[in-house]
């Protein structure tokens, strides 16, 4: 298999992905500071910064140098480039998080600037993206709204800390952050989630007879629930229960095939069973998106602070995080065993891709992430911290044992462990190269 010219920086961003999934929530398990009052608090801020542009944001950038190539055929940059980008994230990356927890907002916005140059840079690093999304095909459109995304989160949350910094104009309380929040959270992280996942969950992607207009339909139905909502939240309009809903609904629409084969019991690839476990995370979460925006939670018993709260932690745990490492265990073996194995293959002895790492420990990250994002998400509505943070760490176990099967993977091609075949490797080495002589002297 030939050699991708960003490994190197590939690695770069998924290792430092992987540690900062493992320091935030290694440290939120421990920490009970962070679940016992409200959720707006400067440390908590540094704390979810850590996260959503340590581990979310590095892991797609990661993942799109690798998928890029593969799946829309874009070149990318070279490893200099990459790297110097890297670089540029995780120092701003750094900056952002270490000045919003001693809430030092001049340190804020200017680490922000850094983050926003690295964001624009992003396509550039896909050369032939942006023509690609021109043309209409459907994953490369996902990933450029991506970006543009980020970039405009970005600028608003470079406008927050300028603000708090010189009190520039006054704003009514949450009106900025929502809008960053969706930016963010839905325009960024969940828009590349649907647009990889059409590639690898092809489930998710509309059937060859209805593409290309319905596929058309939903991405301007999501961008168009995206916009309304941000800028109703920005702006205090009336229209954001029309926004919320249509959000919600194109949410829903992306992961229903998903969601419908869980609950016949038709998947049967694991990895894609935990991935549409996540899709109802996002089903509930839009529903909660709903019920907030159309002032329905009065009828709760919750409080909307910790509506909003639960509501954060299920996009990202729940969502975020269940559905990357599930496709991570679908994907990470495959390439590690192509890299790795694929030029042996037929040539001597090769273990199987499900061998290289431990099918249960998938299950256990399955399940801690399932179970603790319930916890999670009940301790918070019910104000309870110890509940909440019992929650995070069962997720950080879950995350734990997802780590352990990715050491596990990694080994091999990170230290260059020698194979060992045992009898039922060379059963099956045999096994082909039989099946390989009949066919050549057929
Ligand atoms: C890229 C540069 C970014 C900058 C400059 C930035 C800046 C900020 C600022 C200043 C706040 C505080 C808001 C307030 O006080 O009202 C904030 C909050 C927040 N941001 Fe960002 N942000 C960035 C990226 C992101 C990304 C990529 C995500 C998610 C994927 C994100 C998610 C959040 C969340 C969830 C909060 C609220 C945290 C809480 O309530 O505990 N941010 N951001």
């Amino acid at each position: 298999m030939k050699r991708v010219r960003s490994q190197g920086a590939e690695e770069v961003y998924v290792l430092s992905a992987m540690l900062s999934l493992a320091g935030t929530l290694g440290w939120a398990s421990f920490d009970g500071r962070f679940w016992s009052s409200h959720f707006y608090r400067t440390d908590l801020f540094g704390l979810v910064h850590v996260f959503t542009l340590g581990w979310l944001s590095l892991i797609i950038q990661g993942v799109l140098l690798r998928l890029a190539p593969m799946v829309l055929g874009t070149r990318t940059r070279s490893l200099r480039w990459l790297l110097v980008l890297a670089g540029l994230w995780i120092i701003g990356a750094s900056g952002l998080a270490s000045h919003m927890f001693r809430g030092e907002w001049f340190g804020v916005w200017t680490a922000g600037l850094c983050l926003w140059i690295a964001a624009l840079f992003i396509p550039l690093s896909h050369p032939g993206l942006i023509k690609l999304a021109i043309k209409g095909d459907a994953v490369a459109t996902y990933a450029v709204l991506g970006i543009g995304h980020l970039i405009l989160a970005a600028s608003l949350g470079i406008f927050i800390g300028l603000n708090k910094h010189l009190g520039l104009i006054a704003v009514k309380p949450y009106a900025l952050l929502g809008a960053h929040f969706h930016l963010a959270e839905v325009g960024w992280v969940t828009f590349m989630m649907l647009g990889f996942g059409r590639k690898l969950l092809p489930i998710t992607a509309p059937s060859a007879e209805t593409e290309p207009r319905s596929s058309r339909l939903r991405l301007i139905g999501l961008e168009l629930g995206l916009v309304l909502t941000a800028g109703s939240l920005l702006l205090g309009s009336r229209l954001l229960p029309v926004g919320a809903s249509l959000l919600a609904w194109m949410l829903i629409l992306h992961v229903a095939p998903l969601v419908r084969d869980l609950l016949r019991g038709r998947i049967k690839d694991r990895s894609t069973f935990w991935a549409a476990v996540a899709a109802l995370f996002l089903v509930l979460d839009s529903l909660l998106g709903v019920t907030m925006a159309c002032s329905l939670d009065r009828w709760l018993p919750w409080t909307r602070d910790r509506l909003l709260f639960a509501y954060g932690a299920i996009a990202f745990l729940g969502w975020n995080t269940l559905t990357i490492v599930s496709l991570a265990l679908k994907l990470f073996p495959l390439w590690v065993w192509q890299e790795r194995f694929g030029a042996d293959w037929g040539v001597r002895p090769v273990p199987r891709v499900t061998d290289l790492y431990r099918p249960w420990l998938r299950e256990a990250t399955g399940i801690g992430l399932t179970l603790g994002t319930l916890l999670t998400a009940a301790g918070l509505l019910q104000g309870s911290g110890a509940l909440a943070q019992w929650g995070v760490r069962v997720v950080f176990a879950g995350v734990v044992c997802f780590l352990v099967n990715f050491v596990l993977m990694a080994r091999w091609e990170m230290f260059d462990i020698t194979f060992t075949p045992g009898p039922s490797d060379w059963e099956r080495f045999h096994a082909l190269r039989r099946e390989k002589d009949v066919s050549s002297s057929s």
